[in-house]
C-alpha cells in the first residue's frame, strides 16, 4: 500500500498527489510514468512522474479529472492509500546537451514538463518553455517553470493571462527566428499533433509523450499500440516518448475514444454510487472525445 503524504490542488480538476514509494523514487528518470490502481477493483491507469525525491522516497503525479478513476482518485486524502503504485515504467526521455530546447506543454502536462525542463537545463541546455491553458485559471506553476526556463511564454486560448492563442504560435515565430535544436511537446494529443506539424517544415526534431489508452503498461496487452513510421509500437515499453513527424494520429485519436460510451458509463455509475453514499462531494469531469 502506498500512503498520500501531500496534496495539492492545483486548479479545480487538476491534483498534485505525493505518494510515499522509495522503490520508485530510488530509479525513476525524467519522462517515465507509474500505473496506479485505487484498490483491488480498480482499473489500472498510466500517471507520469511529475517529480520525487530519492532521499525521502517520495514520487510526485499530477492528474486531471478525466473520468471514473482520476475523479475518484481525486476524493482521496493525505493519509489515504493506493493498493498499487507499479514503476517506474517506459523509456525516460532522452536528455543530452542538444543546444536550444522548446519544452512545450499544455493541461495537466505542465508537471512532467516540469521534470523534462529541469533535466535538459541541468544538461546545459537553453531551455525555451511554452506553456498553455484555455484559461488563465487552469494554468499553474509558473514559478517553478520559470525557475528552469531561459524564457517562459505563456498562452491562454482565451487572452486572460499571457498571450492570446495557441502554443503553436509562439513556437512558429520562434522556429522563423532563432535556432531552435530540439522540441518537447507534452499534453492533449491533439495539441502534440499540432506541434508536430508547426515544426516538421522546419525539419526540428519534436519529441511527444504519447498517452494511448493503457491496461498492464508492461508490453502483453498491446491496448497501448501506436504506428510510429508505419510500424507498430507499444507506447508502454517501446516509448512513451516518440518522433512527432512520424506518429500516425489520427489513428491515435480514434483508438482514444474506442471506449467512449463505456467510460461515461463508468463514470455515470461511480458518481451515483457515491452520490447515494455521501450525498456530497463533485466532480469535475465531462467525458468528451480529446
Ligand atoms: C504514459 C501515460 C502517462 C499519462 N500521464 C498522465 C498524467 O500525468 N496526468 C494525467 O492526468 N493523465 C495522464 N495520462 C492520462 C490518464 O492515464 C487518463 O486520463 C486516465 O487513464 C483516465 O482514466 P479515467 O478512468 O479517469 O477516465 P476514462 O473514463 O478512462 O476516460 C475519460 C476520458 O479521458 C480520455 N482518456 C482516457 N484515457 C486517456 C489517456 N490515456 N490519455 C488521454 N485521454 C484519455 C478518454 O478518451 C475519455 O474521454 C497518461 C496517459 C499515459 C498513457
Ligand atoms: S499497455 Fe499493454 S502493451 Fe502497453
Amino acid at each position: 500500500m502506498y500512503k498520500i503524504i501531500a496534496r495539492e490542488d492545483l486548479t479545480p480538476d487538476i491534483h498534485l498527489f505525493k505518494i510515499a514509494a522509495p522503490a520508485v523514487a530510488k530509479k525513476v528518470r525524467a519522462g517515465q510514468f507509474v500505473i496506479v490502481r485505487i484498490d483491488e477493483k480498480g482499473e489500472r491507469i498510466p500517471l507520469t512522474i511529475a517529480d520525487y525525491d530519492s532521499i525521502e522516497g517520495s514520487v510526485t503525479i499530477v492528474f486531471m479529472e478525466v473520468g471514473k478513476t482520476t475523479c475518484q482518485l481525486a476524493t482521496l486524502e493525505v493519509g489515504d492509500f493506493i493498493a498499487n503504485f507499479a514503476g517506474p515504467l517506459g523509456l525516460p526521455t532522452e536528455i543530452e546537451n542538444y543546444g536550444t530546447v522548446v519544452c512545450v506543454a499544455g493541461g495537466f502536462a505542465v508537471a512532467p514538463a516540469f521534470a523534462i525542463s529541469k533535466a535538459m537545463k541541468q544538461a546545459g541546455n537553453k531551455v525555451i518553455s511554452i506553456v498553455g491553458a484555455r484559461t488563465k485559471s487552469l494554468l499553474f506553476w509558473e514559478d517553478r517553470m520559470r525557475s528552469v526556463s531561459d524564457k517562459l511564454i505563456l498562452t491562454t486560448d482565451d487572452g486572460s493571462y499571457g498571450r492570446k492563442g495557441l502554443v503553436t504560435e509562439p513556437l512558429k515565430k520562434l522556429l522563423q527566428n532563432s535556432k531552435v535544436d530540439r522540441v518537447i511537446a507534452i499534453g492533449p494529443t491533439v495539441m502534440m499533433k499540432f506541434c508536430s506539424l508547426t515544426t516538421k517544415p522546419f525539419g526540428v526534431k519534436t519529441i511527444v509523450s504519447l498517452n494511448p489508452i493503457m491496461v498492464d503498461g508492461t508490453g502483453m496487452c498491446g491496448c497501448c499500440r501506436v504506428s510510429v513510421g508505419g510500424e507498430t509500437k507499444f507506447a508502454c515499453v517501446d516509448g512513451p516518448d516518440f518522433d512527432g513527424h512520424q506518429v500516425d494520429w489520427d489513428l491515435l485519436l480514434s483508438r482514444q475514444c474506442a471506449y467512449l460510451d463505456e467510460e461515461k458509463r463508468a463514470l455515470e455509475l461511480w458518481q451515483s454510487a457515491r452520490d447515494k453514499q455521501k450525498g456530497r462531494q463533485s466532480c469535475h469531469a465531462s467525458i468528451e472525445p480529446n
